[in-house]
């Protein structure tokens, strides 16, 4: 079975299925016009992504193609629609990163409460400020975290934050029965989050019903000290209303994983109004991105193929 792999993927990833014997083409940097050319010329039983993206046009370009495996957890890179009427199958990895980006939204909860990228520019500048670093934080312990969604990852920024005192509001299409077992959280209306949360944090998958789910409406529902974190995807938030909201003092701060327009993992370059902000801190989309998150994602891609090759049956198939 031939095998493309159009992304980074984990060395032992590579030398396990080397071993198993698949034909393995490794060339991450592949993406649009190459990648097009790659599935013409290499025709590939299985294809395998995380971030470059797979639109109509490859699919329609795909020979034998039979499966497409996204090496994390969305699936928005890719025209599934498109991929099902063609006969390609396309599986994901669910759950194998959640903990990695469990950790990131704590991590930026906690850089901007104790304002450490500030900090830490300021000391690489030589410069001094305890009096001034000492003024912002205001401290986790009892304050609350409005939780948008508590799948698989929101779930587990719960049980952080909950292991740090906070308080937490969670708002989903389903209840959480663990949530719902504990007093110290409980689930609300979207409006009742927003208007009482001091944290809001975003962990709704990308699809129609989420697009710019976080507006200038919503924005100016929220606290006007309130910080809004976002690790899902650029999709859900409309970008400009936040820069916006963020310069008018609408609410205090943001941190962002994912953007608008977020450029190409091979790309080197991001350009938005909203980077320049003093009240926003950014980080690359590296959510996913801890060495314990990779080979968990990996080890399931191998799984899938090891299914697939044996018994052609799609695990995790999403279309
Ligand atoms: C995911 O969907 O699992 C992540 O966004 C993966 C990634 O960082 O590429």
């Amino acid at each position: 079975m031939k095998i493309l792999i159009a992304d980074k993927f984990e060395d032992f990833g590579l030398t396990e299925l080397k071993t198993r014997g698949f034909d393995v083409i490794f060339e991450p940097d592949l993406k649009d016009d190459s990648l097009l050319a790659a599935l013409k010329e290499k025709d590939p039983d299985v294809l395998i992504v995380r971030s470059t993206k797979v639109p109509d046009a490859m699919i329609a370009a795909a020979g034998k193609l039979g499966l497409i495996i996204r090496a994390g957890a969305g699936y928005d890179t890719i025209d599934i629609t498109a991929a099902r009427a063609k006969g390609i199958s396309v599986a994901n990895c669910p759950g194998m990163n959640s903990t990695a980006v469990a950790e990131l939204a704590m991590a930026l909860m906690l850089s901007v409460d104790r304002r450490i990228p500030d900090q830490v520019a300021d000391l690489r500048q030589g410069v001094w400020n305890k009096k001034g670093y000492a003024k912002f934080a205001r401290g986790l312990k009892g304050r609350t975290l409005g939780l948008i969604g508590v799948g698989q990852i929101g779930k587990l920024v719960a049980r952080r934050a909950l292991a740090f005192e906070m308080k937490v509001l969670y708002q989903d299409i389903v209840p959480c029965e663990e949530l719902d077992n504990d007093d110290r959280a409980r689930r609300v209306e979207r409006e009742e989050l927003l208007r009482s949360a001091d944290v809001v944090s975003l962990h709704v998958p990308a699809m129609e019903a989420t697009k710019n789910l976080i507006n200038a409406e919503v924005l100016g529902m929220m606290q006007k000290h309130a910080l809004l974190i976002n690790t899902t995807r650029g999709s859900v938030v409309d970008q400009k209303a936040l820069a916006t909201a963020l310069k008018n003092g609408d609410i205090a701060f943001a941190a962002l994983d994912v953007y608008a327009d977020e450029p190409a993992a091979t790309d080197k370059t991001i350009a938005a109004d909203i980077l320049n902000l003093p009240n926003f801190y950014g980080t690359h989309h590296v959510g996913a991105s801890t060495e314990q998150a990779q080979l968990a994602v990996a080890e399931e891609v191998i799984r899938i193929l090891d299914e697939y090759a044996k018994t052609k049956e799609v695990l995790n198939c999403v279309n």
